[in-house]
């Protein structure tokens, strides 16, 4: 199965549409990714692998494709590493981590399977490399079972194992849906064969707290998660469906004592985060940059491919509050510069200033009782928008305006935008915000707010343009 899946993506690789393909982000080479999966440091060199189905731009089978970079920006495509081939995986490897020992890659992962009664099942599995290329799935699959889950833990979602280095061995936080709600329970182990159930970690988040990644950062242990039916509140989570949020605390007897729990990216493109530490001590991020329950013009146009990754992004939480940056690596793909200082009356154009691939930075002075808007992505009337109200302190990053929608099969969508509040800002911000194709990242202050969209525009959408009442000093470099 893997040299099939292999054998395929060379054959059609080469075959995928161009037009929206991205230029510093990773994205599949063929057919369909989602989550990161075993985002690691191996050898020296960053690997991260991706659920991965090769044969259609849908979800499907699930496969572990693969990826290697020197800096975190450029990828490379190392090929399949895992396929669904065994009975304990048979219906799909799902998400998982990995970790360096010594000279080995330690992958694991869920497989999905029925059971002897027919019923679709979730376990734990391990695969292991020496090449960091070649992985071998373990003859005593599944480590972690139905066997070890506590009486009420649903055997259907239990999933996405986060595996951790202990002192005296190791340990394993797991998603698993309980009788009331969802939970993550963690598991230890002595020798990554033997585990057992130490408790819940987290509960009371959500239906399912889905891909947890856990460790320390600047001194807290922090929690991200991809979180399945959170209610709504406001603006602090806004999708109903999935949400990823960050939990910031410490952990005391097992169970983490969470401080502060908010939404790590508002925009409607950003899910299943995973975080490593890079040699020189980054907590660096990387998250799926798309969604379920949303098409994808790559999809309905027949391009032959949709999934893509965010860009990696530096982590630090300052007074409890997780900001996030692009890494410091991108700047060494700047290009051409651009600098102006720009005064916004309404509809205006910047001569000069254009582009589809760049790292564009802002600093907005808005005129009292006014807004500001910049325009990305802009051919005529159709257009991206990035507007700030100060009056409400509401940044939105929307969509809407801007080429083929992401509903079913292009027709209308629920969440076209992400706003969030500036909280204690002014008439005056700062954006950071990339666009690579049909990308959007937006960041704002020190990174305090990010905001991910797709945007998938009809033309060569170069515009950029301002609207509102503002004074804009603009620095844009071509990546
Ligand atoms: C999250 C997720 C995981 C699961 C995987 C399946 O996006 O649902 O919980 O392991 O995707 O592809």
């Amino acid at each position: 199965m893997l040299q099939k899946a292999e054998a395929y993506v060379r054959a059609h690789a080469p075959q995928v549409d161009p037009t929206f393909r991205p230029r510093f982000h990773l994205a599949t080479p063929v057919g369909w990714i989602n989550d990161p999966n075993g985002f690691c440091v191996f050898r020296g060199r960053y690997h991260v692998f991706a659920q991965f189905h090769p044969y259609d731009s849908v979800w499907g089978p699930m496969h572990w494709g693969h990826w290697v970079s020197d800096d975190l920006v450029v990828w490379t495509w190392l090929g399949v590493a895992l396929a669904p081939d065994s009975p304990y995986d048979d219906m799909g490897c799902f998400s998982g981590t990995a970790l360096e020992d010594g000279e080995r890659l330690i992958l694991i992962y869920t497989g999905v399977h029925r059971d002897a009664d027919g019923r679709v099942v979730q376990e734990q599995c391990i695969a292991e490399s020496h090449d960091g290329i070649h992985f071998e799935k373990w003859a005593c699959n599944p480590v972690i079972g139905v066997k070890d889950l506590p009486p009420d833990g649903a055997p259907e979602d239990f999933r996405d194992p986060k595996l951790i280095r202990t002192p005296d061995g190791w340990r394993v936080i797991a998603a698993n849906r309980g009788e009331k709600n969802g939970r993550q329970l963690s598991f230890v182990s002595p020798d990554l064969i033997h585990w057992t159930c130490e408790g819940v970690l987290l509960e009371g988040v959500g239906q399912m707290p889905e891909c947890p990644d856990y460790g320390p950062c600047d001194g807290r242990d922090l929690m991200l998660t991809s979180v399945m039916n959170l209610p709504q509140d406001g603006l602090r989570f806004q999708n109903g469906h999935h949400d990823v949020v960050y939990l910031v605390g410490q952990e005391r007897d097992g169970r983490l004592l969470p401080e502060r729990m908010e939404a790590v990216d508002l925009g409607p493109d950003f899910y299943a985060p995973q975080r490593i530490r890079t040699p020189d001590g980054r907590s660096v991020m990387i998250a799926w940059m798309d969604m379920w329950q949303t098409d994808s013009p790559t999809h309905y146009l027949g391009h032959g491919w949709r999934g893509q990754f965010t860009i990696a992004r530096e982590l630090s939480i300052r007074d409890g509050r997780l900001l996030q940056r692009p890494v410091r690596e991108l700047e060494r793909l700047r290009g051409e510069a651009f600098e102006a200082d720009v005064q916004v009356d309404g509809e205006t154009a910047v001569p000069g200033l254009c582009g589809r691939r760049y790292d564009l930075l802002l600093d907005i002075a808005v005129r009292p009782g006014a807004w500001a808007e910049v325009r990305l992505l802009q051919d005529g009337g159709e257009y991206f928008s990035v507007r700030y109200d100060p009056q409400t302190q509401v940044l939105t990053a929307d969509r809407s305006r801007c080429g083929y929608t992401m509903g079913p099969g292009g027709g209308p969508e629920v969440k076209p935008a992400g706003r969030a509040v500036l909280e204690g800002a002014t008439d005056r911000i700062s954006l950071r915000i990339l666009v690579d194709q049909c990308s959007v990242e937006v960041f704002a202050g020190d990174g305090e707010v990010a905001l991910t969209t797709l945007a998938f525009p009809k033309g060569p959408a170069e515009g950029i343009s301002f609207a509102g009442q503002c004074a804009v000093h603009v620095r844009k470099w071509a990546l």
